[in-house]
């Protein structure tokens, strides 16, 4: 957990409420987090699902760990320590944008359950909801659909520390919703996510 550091510092308040701002976009917002190894599907799942809710009329934003690897968490690798701070910065994030009232597509390997209840405790104590979705599939399968040539490399040793083969991936115990994209298509998949989205009430 991140020690706060700055001192001196008091909380505003706004005057508009949650139920105030997200009134106006006719919808909850909340978090959907996809967790699972790499290649498992989490992106691909987001990505057709933010489609399906944006031709719905939804307001929805995804957060992609590639891309956000890119921009805000630039400055961090895959050490224990720097996932940790991966997911602890994107946890924070993606409740922003949650409260905001946008529904928060956040793709990320995550591979340590504590990161991710630290997660699910920042949405908890502000009220937003938040859906764990382990996305789940075989390392074999991973592994042979590898299309960024990742799984290859860290075989041969050229990259340490790879989850699944040399880093551990903590599979999920009390997610919200699994789905198996070895044995499930690509529309069950966002079918499921979609319906635990509707079932807690993300989308009305
Ligand atoms: S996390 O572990 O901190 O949650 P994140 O989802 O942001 O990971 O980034 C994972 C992506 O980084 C993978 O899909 C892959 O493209 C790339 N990557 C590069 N090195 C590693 C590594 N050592 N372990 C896992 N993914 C890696």
């Amino acid at each position: 957990m991140a020690e706060q550091v700055a001192t001196n510092i008091t909380w505003h308040e706004g005057t508009v409420t949650r139920e105030e701002r997200t009134g106006c976009l006719k919808q909850t917002g909340g978090t959907v987090w996809f967790t699972g190894l790499s290649a498992s599907g989490k992106s691909t799942i987001a990505v057709a699902l933010e489609q399906v809710l944006i031709q719905r009329g939804h307001a929805a934003y995804r957060l992609d760990g590639d891309n956000i690897r890119m921009g805000l968490n630039k400055n961090l690798g895959f050490s224990a320590e720097d996932r940790a701070e991966n997911i602890r910065r994107i946890g924070e994030v993606s409740k922003l944008f949650a409260d905001s009232g946008m529904l928060c597509l956040s793709s990320f390997i995550s591979p340590y359950t504590a990161d991710r209840d630290a997660a699910r405790a920042v949405h908890d104590e502000a009220g937003v909801p938040f859906i764990e979705c382990y996305v789940e599939v075989d390392l074999a399968i991973a592994e042979e659909r590898d299309p960024k040539g990742l799984y290859k490399k860290a075989r041969a040793g050229e990259i340490k520390g790879f989850t699944g083969i040399d880093d551990p991936y903590e599979a999920p115990e009390n997610a919200e919703l699994v789905v198996n994209t070895g044995e499930q298509s690509l529309e069950a998949c966002v079918g499921a996510v979609l319906a635990e989205m509707e079932a807690r009430g993300m989308l009305g």
